[in-house]
């Protein structure tokens, strides 16, 4: 028998694939994985379709095609004040999470020390053991999730190399507040920390808020990877698609990663995107197509026992069922799926030691009509 000494003894099959797998057998409406119901845009089909049959099927350059770096530089700079260089300072990746493991395996030796705030987005904590580092979990709590950085402070040791930041946040839809963002800037003054802002939804933000961008304040950027993804600005999850910004120092580094990981990413669906985002400009009206499923998923919300949080940002919105039930959340999703045919995620998944505080995320990513049909069935409970 061949022996194996797995490198995560601890990690099993993630609970978005676990909550898929069982909506779909038991044909519930799922709302748990965070991914659109509805249609891509068929302009954005026929500009990849065409990239293929125009015979773009080869491999792309390494950091990515020439003119998506462009464009994505050239948005980033106009909407952060900032000042990437699409030559050295932008790779094109297989969406944020090839970007997030890119990152952290160019910088993470041996006994570095990671900070992540929890509940928090899958794939940070693993990721990191994989390098041999060590993760320090930052617990928020409900309703707000708000961070307290003199706490955070405490966690500082001469071993700490890098904070990852997610704003807006997965699953909570909580953001980081120009205070916050200011208070970093102060803890991490005279240190080498990095950090890591993974900006997925940076386009998805609600009732006027402003996203803070670490690429905004210049005493960040300038220690700052930058992820973010074209499946969320596209509705696109699919193809994987994203890309990181970090000044050239930090991406040399990243970029000899990335080239024996992945070395380039489909070349049709990169040019197809930038084609199409010479004409659409989405990220400008991304925030308001969301923010009227946010508001319609809440409004239907209320007409049931369970309680709203608050949601700024992201497609999540979660929910509080304390008033319905005293079960782990991880038993009642399972219920939910079962018994009344809607998927969610136990929020106890994101943290490292499993907390359980009865809230479940619910993704609206979704047409208006499975919305209703998902809040009809939970108004039943
Ligand atoms: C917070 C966060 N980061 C990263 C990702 C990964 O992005 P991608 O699907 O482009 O790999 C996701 C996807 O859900 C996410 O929610």
């Amino acid at each position: 028998m061949i022996s194996i000494n797995s490198k995560l003894p601890t990690v099993g099959i993630n609970i978005f694939s676990v909550m898929s797998k069982l909506a779909q057998e038991n044909n519930a409406i799922n709302l748990s994985q965070g991914f659109p119901d509805y249609p891509t845009d068929p302009k954005l089909i026929d500009f990849v379709t065409k990239a293929m049959k125009d015979g773009h099927n080869q491999y792309a350059p390494m950091p990515g095609l020439p003119v998506l770096r462009e464009f994505i530089a050239e948005k980033a700079n106009s909407l952060y004040n900032a000042n990437y260089d699409p030559e050295t300072e932008v790779t094109v990746t297989a969406g944020g999470t090839e970007a997030i493991f890119t990152a952290l395996a160019s910088v993470i030796n041996p006994g570095d020390e990671v900070i992540i705030f929890e509940p928090a987005y899958d794939c940070y904590s693993p990721t990191v053991k994989l390098l041999g580092g060590l993760v320090k979990p930052f617990e928020l709590h409900a309703p707000d999730y708000a961070i307290d950085w003199e706490m955070v402070k405490k966690l500082f040791t001469a071993n700490t190399r890098l904070i990852i930041l997610n704003s807006p946040q997965n699953p909570t839809g909580s953001i980081l507040s120009k205070p916050d963002i200011e208070a970093l800037i102060k803890l991490i003054k005279n240190t080498d920390i990095l950090i890591l802002s993974d900006e997925v939804y940076e386009h998805i933000i609600f009732d006027g808020e402003q996203h803070q961008s670490v690429a905004l304040y210049p005493e960040l950027q300038e220690r700052s990877f930058v992820v973010a993804s074209f499946g969320k600005l596209l509705h696109t999850t699919g193809w994987k698609l994203g890309y990181c910004l970090a000044p050239a120092k930090l991406m040399t580094e990243f970029r000899k990663v990335h080239q024996f990981n992945v070395f380039s990413v489909n070349t049709p669906m990169q040019l197809g995107v930038a084609n199409y985002l010479k004409s659409e400009k989405v990220h400008e009206t991304l925030s308001s197509f969301f923010e009227q499923k946010r508001d319609l998923f809440r409004s239907l919300i209320t007409e049931t026992k369970f309680k709203l949080l608050p949601c700024k940002g992201s497609y999540f919105q979660c929910v509080d069922y304390s008033t319905i039930s005293d079960e782990h959340d991880l038993d009642f999703a399972k219920r939910l799926v079962t018994e009344f045919g809607v998927a969610g995620i136990p929020v106890s998944a994101f943290y490292t030691k499993n907390k359980a505080d009865k809230i479940l995320r619910f993704c609206f990513a979704k047409e208006q009509r499975t919305l209703e049909k998902a809040v009809e069935r939970l108004m039943k409970i």
